[in-house]
């Protein structure tokens, strides 16, 4: 088989096995891997990662004449991850990728960006849609369709004839009897055998399948209920190759600008040291599966909850402090964990204490002995002073400088800028408007206001 340089887009488990059918097919021809979940240079038993999704643009430039294999086993996943790389870099190369042990009759037709694996079989006449997924030793037998974006599990295997629609994914070892028709975004669960027609999004098992129920979207039906993935693409293992362990998966919750903030500091982290998987934003307002900064939304906080279960860790990722506590709340009562995202460039003393769910932005310094109660928000460039206080739901806008022995109460607000005297208290949910100087305490639920510039209209001078 010929193919160009290649490089594959998603490090995880599916990304490394894909990774050897392009050597086995064409050694030598791995570039690498982007990942947005990975460091750029992390080492995998392949290759290494060169960078997340958005430098792809930059990759192609370096490598020009290069090809992507999308190497995401989730086929919504892989469908959004295609989307976007279609419009980061039009025009670029998807070549259809099959290991060579695979038997593809001459007569079948391959659509780009289709992964054909180990020992899988593909009979005459057959067409493999654009970036579907014919998996280890499965079988799509002759003149039957698997549609764009579709997948076969390792040894599905379908009788002649059979037409299965775009998106769908059939599980492991599951039989589909020929000339059978299988809708768009179906699920036909492992083991099962296909006797009647199964409709568009439907979830069905069992022998005979039987329809169980419509499919969800954003429920990752193939893996394992104990050890459901991600669907961003994002690494599902840290490098095996130094035995690292999986970064822990995090929801952020809010996908507007804050939360943006949030999964970019993120990756800034994961750059250091793989820190967290991003699983993806949960978000009221927003449409499940649209894309932030390269990472998903997936629902509601209560969808997510449900579909992901108790597991996870979040951060909130909304900056308003008068809605923070009541999502926090709810992220609470699903049973999720806060966890704190730091920017590596932040100077901490090292007997500060910092509550689960705080962010500390780039360029922040934080002295010693201050204490961040859970929640906390620094943004950049701020100043926290030696033993100063922070309450839960604080917000510490750009460039505040907090003097030593200062305490900000609960839910307040310091707007960018602002200076608080040292050993000041600022009572809780009070709000100090942009380039405050505090220089005494403020009671809680207070609004201080600074001087607004004005233009002074004199008589103008040469
Ligand atoms: C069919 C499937 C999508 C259902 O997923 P789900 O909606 O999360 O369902 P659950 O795991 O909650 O199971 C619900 C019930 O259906 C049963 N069930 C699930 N999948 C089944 C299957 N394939 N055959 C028979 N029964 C099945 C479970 O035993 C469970 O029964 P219980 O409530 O009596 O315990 C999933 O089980 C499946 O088979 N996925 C494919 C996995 C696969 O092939 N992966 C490929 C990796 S490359």
């Amino acid at each position: 088989m010929k193919l160009p340089p290649i490089i594959i887009v998603g490090a995880a488990d599916h990304g490394q096995v894909v990774a050897e059918a392009v050597e086995a097919a064409a050694a030598g021809k791995l570039l690498g891997f982007v990942d947005d979940g990975l460091a750029p240079g992390t080492k995998l038993a392949q290759g290494q990662v060169l960078g997340c999704t958005d430098a792809l643009p930059e990759l192609i430039l370096k490598h020009p004449g290069a090809g992507l294999v999308i190497a995401i086993g989730d086929n919504p996943a892989r469908r959004r991850c295609a989307e976007k790389i279609r419009a980061l870099c039009p025009g670029v190369a998807f070549p259809p990728v099959v290991h060579p042990s695979a038997l593809v009759s001459p007569s079948a037709t391959l659509d780009e960006g289709a992964v054909i694996l180990a020992g899988a079989l593909v009979g005459a006449g057959s067409v493999v849609g654009a970036f579907s997924l014919i998996n280890t030793r499965a079988s799509l037998d002759h003149h039957a369709m698997l549609g764009d974006f579709a997948s076969l599990a390792p040894a599905a295997t379908t009788g002649g004839r059979v037409i299965i629609g775009a998106g769908t994914a059939i599980g492991l070892g599951a039989g589909i009897l020929q000339g059978r028709t299988i809708g768009t975004d179906a699920v036909v669960g492992a083991m099962s055998l296909v006797y009647h027609d199964i409709p568009d999004r439907t979830v069905a098992f069992g022998v005979p399948a039987q329809p169980r129920e419509e499919r969800k979207p954003g429920k990752p039906y193939l893996s394992a209920p104990s050890s459901r993935r991600g669907i961003s693409g994002a690494a599902e293992t840290a490098d095996r190759t130094t035995g690292a362990t999986e970064p822990p998966k995090v929801v952020i919750i809010g996908a507007g600008g804050h939360g943006k903030e949030i999964a970019w500091n993120i990756r800034q982290m994961n750059a250091v040291s793989p820190s967290y998987e991003i699983l993806g934003y949960c978000d009221d307002e927003k449409t499940a599966g649209e894309i932030v900064l390269g990472a998903p939304v997936l629902g509601t906080l209560e969808q997510v909850a449900h579909t992901y279960g108790s597991n996870l860790l979040y951060i909130c990722g909304v900056a308003k402090n008068k809605v923070r506590p009541a999502l926090v709340a709810r992220a609470e009562k699903a049973g999720w964990t806060p966890t704190s995202v730091i920017h590596p460039s932040a100077v901490i003393a090292e007997d500060v204490q910092i509550g689960p769910g705080t962010y500390i932005a780039a360029g922040c310094y934080v002295g010693p002995g201050a204490r961040l109660a859970p929640h906390a928000l620094v943004n950049v460039i701020a100043s926290v002073g030696h033993d100063v206080t922070l309450e839960e739901h604080t917000q510490i806008c750009p460039g505040v400088k907090l003097s030593g022995g200062s305490k900000i109460g609960r839910g307040t607000f310091i707007g960018s800028n602002s200076v608080v005297a040292p050993g000041v208290e600022v009572g809780e949910w009070s709000t100090l408007s942009a380039a405050t100087f505090a220089a005494a305490d403020i009671p809680p639920r207070t609004l201080v206001t600074s001087p607004v510039s004005q233009h002074l209209t004199k008589p103008g001078k040469e």
